[in-house]
């Protein structure tokens, strides 16, 4: 037995005859869904709650909504500025508008340092200009772009920015752009004379549903991306979509990767409100991209406050990420994390009908929801070898034993440990044929 399945009530395991040949596996922290009728893997009760909303899903039932995911979807779609609590600790405030609410974070003497992309003059601007009318110190260094923001030298660079400034225990560095920009601005504030307050202020849609929120900072290295980190969460997050007007359509396209996963993991509305209109969620002035955000952050927030150092629940989160991070590693970070995530979901969605806990219909949906966007839905490049060789050594990997999050019903996870070596070839013999 893994040791993370420790917790998991036996009931619900799967039968030990599917184990040998099939792996195991066990409900995920997702809604539990009925037995599953077609291949007897699943020996687990029916669902409890078939109206489960998106937030019980990913909560597992066993905590509170968080904050004003509570009040239900009324509220959700007629409010343009939505305010989120991750467990009563901050605030993520998503819509037009979503810059006012920094001004509660500031006062006289305040130096705020404002750590930021190139090409993010205009929101630096009124940042600095909010500061100054609260009576604070408003400085900015500029950081480089995308990955570049996350050397080391970049990192000694913005340490002596603040320690040019005097900057103190009792002021505040806020993050504006992309999850680099904010990942390197966490990492300074979670460092800095041993940890100081921070502000993110996600410009990118990867930024606001995956990186800014959660409170995981890092850099990366020579050996690897992301080895050196902290966790260290923000005092709030603020995030406007009109930031976004800018952002390249790939860029844009990507972040969707990780909203469709939150779909598929848990609120299976996020699909529908694609469906529905494909060309919108492209839009970030169209207001369903608030309506996407604030469903996915809410989907985050609740698995962070019960999981920040990734223990047990957040897993879900990884949904697709063990083929996306082999995928990433074997094309050398040239492809977009979105993009491989996308394709990472094919995958887990072929193995998991192959296992028998989803039917091939939530397989199609799957090439459907992600092609109608434009995000890839199979991979041509290195060999299945390379790839299991790089899944083995994805950091989330146990030992010898691969782990994956599977959906058995849109909104629904279960574990999968240790599946069979050959439905995983067939699952890649699946994602790299074109449909
Ligand atoms: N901390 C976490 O939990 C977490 C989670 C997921 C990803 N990440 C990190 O996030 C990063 C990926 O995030 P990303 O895709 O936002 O990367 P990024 O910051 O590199 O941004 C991608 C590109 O979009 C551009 N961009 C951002 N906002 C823009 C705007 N408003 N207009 C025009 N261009 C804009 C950036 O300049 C960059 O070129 C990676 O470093 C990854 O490790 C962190
Ligand atoms: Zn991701």
């Amino acid at each position: 037995m893994e040791p993370s399945d420790a917790g998991a009530p036996p009931d619900l395991r799967v039968g030990q005859h599917r184990a040998g040949r099939h792996g195991r596996t066990d409900p995920g922290r997702g809604r539990r869904r009925p037995a599953h009728t077609g291949g007897g893997a699943v020996t687990g009760p029916a669902a409890a709650d078939d109206a489960a909303t998106a937030g019980e899903a990913a909560a597992a039932g066993d905590a509170p909504a968080a904050g004003d995911a509570a009040t239900g979807d009324a509220a959700t779609q007629h409010s343009p500025l939505q305010h989120i609590s991750v467990g009563g600790r901050y605030d993520v405030h998503i819509g037009p508008g979503a810059l006012t609410c920094l001004t509660g974070h500031l006062s006289p003497g305040r130096r705020v340092m404002v750590l930021h992309q190139p090409g993010r003059a205009a929101l630096v601007g009124e940042v600095v200009d909010l500061v100054a009318s609260a009576g604070g110190q408003g400085l900015t260094h500029e950081i480089p772009d995308a990955e570049a923001a996350k050397e080391v030298t970049v990192l000694a660079g913005a340490w002596a920015a603040l320690g040019r400034a005097g900057f103190t225990r009792d002021d505040l560095v806020v993050g504006v752009g992309g999850g680099a920009a904010t990942d390197l601005a966490g990492f300074v504030a979670a460092s800095w004379l041993r940890g100081v307050d921070f502000i993110n202020l996600p410009t990118s849609l990867l930024g606001i549903v995956d990186a800014a929120v959660g409170g995981k900072t890092g850099i990366n290295t020579a050996e690897g991306k992301n080895l050196v980190g902290a966790f260290h969460e923000p005092r709030a997050v603020l995030c406007d979509p009109a930031w976004m007007a800018s952002m390249s359509r790939p860029d844009l396209v990507s972040g969707l990767g990780e909203v469709i996963k939150c779909g598929f993991i848990a609120d299976p509305t996020i699909l529908e409100l694609i469906e529905a209109d494909p060309q919108a969620v492209c839009d970030p002035a169209a207001p369903v991209m608030t309506e996407l955000i604030a469903r996915s952050v809410r989907i985050k927030a609740e698995v962070v406050e019960n999981d920040l150092t990734e223990a047990g629940i957040r897993e879900i989160l990884n949904y697709g990420h063990t083929f996306a991070h082999a995928i990433e590693q074997v094309e050398h970070y040239s492809w977009r994390h979105g993009d491989a995530v996308a394709v990472g979901m094919v995958f887990a969605a072929e193995l998991a009908v192959r296992v028998g806990v989803m039917d091939p219909e939530l397989l199609a949906r799957h090439r459907s929801v992600l092609d109608s966007v434009g995000l890839p839905t199979s991979y041509a490049g290195a060999d299945w070898e390379q790839l299991r060789a790089a899944m083995a050594r994805d950091k989330k990997a146990r030992g010898a034993t691969l782990r994956f999050i599977v959906v058995s019903e849109a909104g629904v996870t279960q574990r999968l440990v240790g599946p069979d070596e050959a439905l995983l070839r067939e699952a890649f013999d699946a994602v790299s044929a074109s449909h």
